[in-house]
């Protein structure tokens, strides 16, 4: 099969600080940024996880790293040929959306990690982003040191010594350090190649049950529309295995609410896979790598507002169970940024978990060294071993204390 270089493939988190430059330099890195996103559809995945997708491009009459761009005429005048279709995952890089960040997190399988050389570092959001990586598991990274334009040579290289100190080890100890400029287009050929070089597009099978990770979910119909002319509720997410093809029975877990005799209890919805949106097209068949758009047969009030979010969607009988509660071990991290030292859990506390694109509050029912129980408020559905996100309240804010282990 030759293979469609201009189909996402593969997600990229971009994380780093509020400020340090994640929204420029996607644009620099995808061109169109804005006006890709005008279907009421992407625009609404595009609200919680900012994302844009690249086609990294070369020039074969080049050597390395001029030969790498994304313009699709080489300086030479020649044409360049599409290499890979990447899918950028703005993180937010403000504190309050950190949640956002970690489910997002959840469908990356690389990130680049944005550093501005005109602070010192590392910055609150940097380290607290490096450390959610860390967590997840994400260890192929990229450093891009942004804003080179704006610090002369010896602070650039004294930025440059700090970025590797700070990450000495973490899961980016052995992550190139790009000295780019977003805004002035500078190194972006280095950038590419260093992606193209540590990001690779994971290996995937296509004969492995279909399994999506909701990261929205909507009513696409404008209101007023008469019974007859509405269509289904949208699910949006990204695949984490298998294939999904127009017609496909789906399930999605944990399902919907229902309330029977005083008593309430989850119960997975079965839908029709009616339309696919990946990219900027229609698909009657989706893969992995790439935020997608599927329309569904469900009464689109199931999917208003975000109301799936969080939830898994596939093959039916392949998906992980429903749990209402679980145990985890717990990995605590030594401190929390800005805060100090991280304190045992204990029981009674409530824990803000981050469970695939799934965010939940826990409340504590049994702790002891290195384990805990939780009972849900909402339940998710998980597979045994999944890592999860676990945040305490510390003043206003839900902070990182470490990660779980779903046992
Ligand atoms: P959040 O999404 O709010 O976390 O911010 P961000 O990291 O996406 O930063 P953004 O791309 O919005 O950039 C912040 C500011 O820095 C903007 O005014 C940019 O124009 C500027 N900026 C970004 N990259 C560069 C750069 O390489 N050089 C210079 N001089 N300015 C830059």
């Amino acid at each position: 099969m030759t293979q469609d270089h201009t189909r996402p493939e593969v997600n990229i988190g971009l994380v780093g600080h509020v400020d340090h430059g994640k929204t420029t330099l996607v644009q620099a890195l995808s061109g169109s940024w804005t006006d890709q996103h005008s279907e009421e559809m992407k625009r609404g995945i595009s609200i919680r996880l900012g994302y844009a997708d690249a086609t990294f491009r070369e020039c074969t009459g080049l050597e390395e790293p001029e030969r790498y761009t994304v313009e699709e005429e080489c300086p030479d005048g020649s044409e360049s040929e599409p290499l890979r279709t990447v899918s950028f995952v703005d993180a937010p890089g403000h504190e309050t959306l950190m949640a956002t960040m970690l489910s997002g997190a959840a469908i990356m399988d690389g990130a680049v990690l944005v550093v501005s050389a005109t602070e010192d570092v590392p910055q609150a959001q940097t380290e607290e982003h490096l450390m959610a990586l860390d967590i997840i598991g994400i260890d192929n990274v990229v450093i891009a040191q942004n804003k080179v334009d704006l610090v002369d040579r010896d602070r650039a290289v004294e930025n440059y010594e700090q970025i590797q100190e700070f990450v000495e080890g973490t899961v980016a100890e052995d992550a190139p350090i790009v000295p780019v400029s977003a805004q002035q287009e500078v190194n972006l050929d280095l950038l590419i190649q260093a992606i193209e070089e540590e990001i690779p597009t994971p290996d995937r099978d296509p004969d492995a049950p279909s399994e999506l990770f909701v990261a929205r979910s909507f009513d696409t119909n404008r209101p007023g529309t008469t019974f007859e002319d509405l269509t289904g509720g949208v699910i949006g997410g990204s695949l984490v295995r298998g294939e999904l093809s127009v017609d496909d029975e789906i399930e999605i877990r944990p399902g919907r609410e229902v309330e029977e005799g005083g008593q309430t209890e989850w119960q997975p919805l079965s839908t029709t896979v009616r339309s696919l949106q990946a990219g900027d097209d229609q698909a009657d068949v989706a893969t992995p790598g790439g935020l997608l758009g599927v329309g569904t047969g469900l009464d689109p009030s199931l999917t208003k507002g975000d109301a799936l979010a969080g939830q898994v969607a596939g093959e039916p009988g392949t998906l992980p169970p429903t749990r209402h509660a679980f145990e985890m071990d717990v990995d605590l991290l030594d401190r929390i940024v800005g805060e100090g030292e991280v304190e045992e859990i204990s029981t009674g506390e409530p824990l803000m978990l981050t469970v695939g694109t799934a965010t939940t509050v826990g409340a504590v029912t049994s702790a002891r060294e290195g384990e805990c129980e939780v009972n849900l408020k909402r339940p998710v559905c998980a597979a045994e071993g999944v890592r999860i996100a676990i945040n305490r309240r510390v003043g206003a804010r839900w902070r990182l204390i470490g990660v779980g282990t779903l046992k």
